[in-house]
Order: C-alpha cells, then sequence, then structure tokens
C-alpha cells in the first residue's frame, strides 16, 4: 500500500531514526531529509557493516530508492562532497540517486566561523552546538540574505549575493569578535567550484516527491535531530535551529500536510541528550554509566559522550502530541538488558509544586525534579529478538507503560544495532 511516512525523534536526538528509516525502505521508494543539516548522525548497520551518514539521506544503502534532501535542509557542500565520496568508495551510488532541492540554504564557511566564535564567546553558557555552523545558517535564511542551492549555480547572482551577505558577517567577525575577516575571492571561488561539483543532482525536489505521488509511490521522510530539539517547541534556547517536529516534514520538502498518511516516533528506551541544557532525568550514577556502557552513547557526529537518563514520560508524551505521532517504535530496549531495575519519569516536581505537564518556559525547567515510578527489570538477554513472543513480561510492561501514558501504540520495538534486530508489532505501511 502506498504511503507517506515521517520518521522523526522524540527525544533529544539519537533515538536510532536512522536505523529505522533503513530498514523501512524496503517499502519506500524514496527517502527525503526535511531539516538540519549535518549536524545529524545517522549510523545503519547492516550485516555488522557500519555506515555513518550525516546529509545523505538513510535510504543510500538500498538500491533503487531515490534520495532527496529537501529544501528545509542546510547543505555543506563540502560535506556533503566528502560523504558522497566516501560513500562511492564503498561502491554505493550516490551521484545518479541523490537529488538536492535548489531551494536549500547553503552553509557557507563565516556560517562555521560564527557559530565557533560565538560558542567560544559565550564560555561556560555554550549551547554546546555541533560547531558546524547550522544555527547562523538558519539566521540568515530567515533574515533573506541567504545563498541558496541554486544560487551557486549562478555566477553573477553569487556573486552580488555573497557581496552583500560577506560584508556583513564580515563586520561583525572584524569588529565584534576581534578576528580575520574572510577573504571575498577564496570564499567566491570555492562556492562556485562547489555548485560545479554539485550541479548534476541539483533539482526542483517538490515538484518530483508530487511526481512521485502521482505515480502511487511511498515516501520516507526522514527527521534529524529530536522534538525536544525543536526552535520553537524544544527546551529553548538549548535547542537546534530549525523545526524538528513533524509539521516541518511538510515545509522543509514542499509536501502538503494531507500528503502525510503516518508518523513513526523513535523513542529510546531511555534518554540520551548531547550538549548543554535541561535533563530533569539525567544520571550521574553507575546507572548512567551502565546505560552509556550498553547504549555506546557517543556522538555519532562529534564523538563527544552522550548525557545518559531514565525515560521521561512527561517530555515523551509532549512529543508524541507535537508530532501527531501515529505509532510509537521503541529503540535500544537490549540496552536495558543488565538492569535490576528500571526508572521512568512520570512527573515534575519544583520543591513542593508536583506537575504532569511539560514546562511551558525555559526557565522553569532549572529547578524540575523528576517523580519516577520504579519497574523490575527482566535481567535476560532481548538483544536480537524478533517476536514480541519472546518478550519477558517485564520488557512487556515497560511497553504497556510507555502506551498508557501517552496514549500512543507502540508499533515495533528495536533490540539491536543492525537492520534485522526488530520486533514489528504493526508494519507502519500495512
Ligand atoms: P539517529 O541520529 O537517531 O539516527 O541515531 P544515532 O545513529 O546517532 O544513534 C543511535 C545509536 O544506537 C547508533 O549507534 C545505532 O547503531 C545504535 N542503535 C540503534 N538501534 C539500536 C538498538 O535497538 N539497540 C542497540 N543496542 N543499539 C541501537
Ligand atoms: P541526530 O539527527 C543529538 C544538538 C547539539 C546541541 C544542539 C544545537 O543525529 O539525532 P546545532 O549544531 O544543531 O546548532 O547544536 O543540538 N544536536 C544534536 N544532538 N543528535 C543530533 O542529530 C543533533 N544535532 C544537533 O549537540 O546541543
Ligand atoms: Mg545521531
Amino acid at each position: 500500500m502506498k504511503k507517506n511516512i515521517v520518521v522523526l525523534g522524540t527525544q533529544w536526538g539519537d533515538e536510532g531514526k536512522g536505523k529505522i528509516v533503513d530498514l523501512l525502505t524496503d517499502r519506500s521508494d524514496a527517502v527525503a531529509r526535511f531539516q538540519g543539516g549535518h549536524n545529524a548522525g545517522h549510523t545503519l548497520i547492516i550485516n555488522g557493516h557500519k555506515t555513518v551518514l550525516h546529509l545523505v539521506p538513510s535510504g543510500i544503502l538500498r538500491e533503487g530508492v531515490d534520495c532527496y534532501i529537501g529544501n528545509g535542509v542546510v547543505v555543506e557542500p563540502e560535506a556533503l562532497l566528502t560523504e558522497i565520496a566516501g560513500l562511492e568508495k564503498a561502491k554505493v551510488d550516490v551521484k545518479s540517486r541523490l537529488k538536492i532541492s535548489r531551494a536549500a540554504p547553503i552553509i557557507m564557511p563565516y556560517h562555521i566561523v560564527l557559530d565557533q566564535l560565538r560558542e567560544r564567546a559565550k564560555g561556560g553558557k555554550a549551547i554546546g552546538t555541533t560547531g558546524r555552523g547550522i544555527g547562523p545558517a538558519y539566521e540568515d535564511k530567515v533574515a533573506r540574505r541567504g545563498i541558496r542551492f541554486g544560487d551557486l549555480l549562478e555566477p553573477q547572482r553569487l556573486k552580488e549575493k555573497l557581496t552583500e551577505t560577506l560584508e556583513y558577517h564580515n563586520f561583525v567577525i572584524e569588529h565584534y569578535f576581534k578576528e580575520t575577516p574572510l577573504d571575498f575571492d577564496e570564499v567566491y571561488q570555492k562556492a562556485l567550484k562547489h555548485g560545479e561539483q554539485l550541479k548534476s543532482m541539483s533539482a526542483d525536489v517538490a515538484a518530483q516527491l508530487h511526481r512521485l505521488q502521482s505515480e502511487g509511490k511511498s515516501i520516507l521522510l526522514e527527521g534529524a535531530q529530536g522534538s525536544l530539539l525543536d526552535i520553537d517547541h524544544g527546551t529553548y534556547p538549548f535547542v537546534t535551529s530549525s523545526n524538528t517536529t513533524a509539521g516541518a516534514a511538510s515545509t522543509g520538502t514542499g509536501l502538503g500536510v494531507t500528503d502525510i498518511d503516518y508518523v513513526l516516533g523513535i523513542t529510546k528506551a531511555y534518554t540520551t541528550r548531547v550538549g548543554s541544557g535541561p535533563f530533569p532525568t539525567e544520571l550521574f550514577d553507575d546507572d548512567g554509566k551502565m546505560l552509556a556502557k550498553n547504549g555506546v552513547e557517543f556522538g555519532a557526529t562529534t564523538g563527544r559522550p552522550r548525557r545518559c537518563g531514565w525515560l521521561d514520560l512527561v517530555a515523551l508524551k509532549r512529543a508524541i502530541q507535537m508530532n501527531g505521532v501515529t505509532g510509537i517504535c521503541v529503540t535500544k530496549l537490549d540496552v536495558l538488558d543488565t538492569f535490576e531495575n528500571i526508572k521512568v519519569c512520570t512527573g515534575y516536581k519544583v520543591g513542593n509544586e508536583v506537575f504532569e505537564d511539560f514546562p511551558a518556559s525555559a526557565e522553569a525547567w532549572e529547578n524540575i525534579q523528576p517523580i519516577y515510578e520504579s519497574m523490575d527489570g527482566w535481567m535476560s538477554k532481548t538483544q536480537g529478538m524478533t517476536s514480541d513472543k519472546d518478550l519477558p513480561t517485564q520488557a512487556k510492561a515497560l511497553i504497556e507503560k510507555i502506551e498508557s501514558y501517552t496514549g500512543s501504540p507502540v508499533h515495533m520495538i528495536s533490540t539491536g544495532p543492525d537492520r534485522n534486530e526488530n520486533i514489528i508489532i504493526q508494519n507502519p505501511f500495512e
């Protein structure tokens, strides 16, 4: 059955989106990325062989699946070319299958410089960005001075736009940050070269996705980051600079909201976060260390250790609501195999006040204490399981708890990093 499915993260990223997108490509014709940039790191493991993708959609390892980078994605050409070269070296045909929206904003060298200078200037109050220029590139888009992919293909237009934009940013770099301004010719020539190198992949992605639709093809829309990193709905200002929630699948590709048939919310059986910002269920004890160790929790993009903690059902419920999640995919269940007790957060406390709602403002996040419900662990191996009938009763209880608290059904469970380590309760395509 033809279906367009959004796959997105319901926490702070790294929920295992890439693995699930790759898995679901067995039933879809195309994968489109709709937001974020190469701040993302999506890990695919197929028969033990690992591939980490940053900008290239997680459909690339399945032959015959077309891949699209939508207008909502910020593209760093150098990073994309390096990623393509790496894949082609591994005998993956990318250039004939990847299409990039001409409306996608380009991450320029000054965006990267500004991202890093700002983070440095913030000292202890830094966001902990990936330093990839994501925020400054989105700012330029919204300020209507951004360079788009299409501009790289038009030398005269690029020259005019870049002259204005670079003058503006160089002023800040030189006079505010007291650093060396960037050289126009160097930036311009490099951008032109990138345009030449990527030209054959340029496309009107919205038009192509609508054509696929009219041919009865299924499209997967691959989210990056997670719902709690959403620029509007996340833990602002400790967020990324794009909308990571389901609405962006439409604005970031040109598909209509009513073209989306199903939203799959990828949810780790616990929680991780990279970078700064509130994290009520964060653990600093042996349980936290065991989550990090069992889950191998290191950033796929920056290699930073991920902060680890228990599953936060209050935050998850909000994510489920704001994405209109149809079904949940619980990932990394196997990471809990060695825990005697497992906790889930079912409310928050500030002083003596108890509440069950996601805090409305960033300030309200500051003094939050989690209220936990303790559950029995199963202390046996679920890793690699493919049938829900084999699940220990305690694991079933955890899944039921997630369903009853959030009001959303669990349709899939991931039991290991490999493509074939899954329990599919209800296939989103059915
Ligand atoms: P993404 O950014 O959401 O695509 O997730 P990442 O790839 O950054 O991080 C998820 C990590 O967990 C990767 O190393 C995956 O290989 C791994 N992973 C995904 N699903 C599972 C699972 O069910 N069990 C285990 N143990 N690892 C998993
Ligand atoms: P995937 O797609 C986890 C975090 C950064 C930082 C904040 C802002 O692999 O889930 P940015 O560079 O975007 O301006 O940084 O967002 N962050 C991620 N954390 N997974 C990601 O992507 C992330 N992309 C950005 O660590 O806290
Ligand atoms: Mg990741």
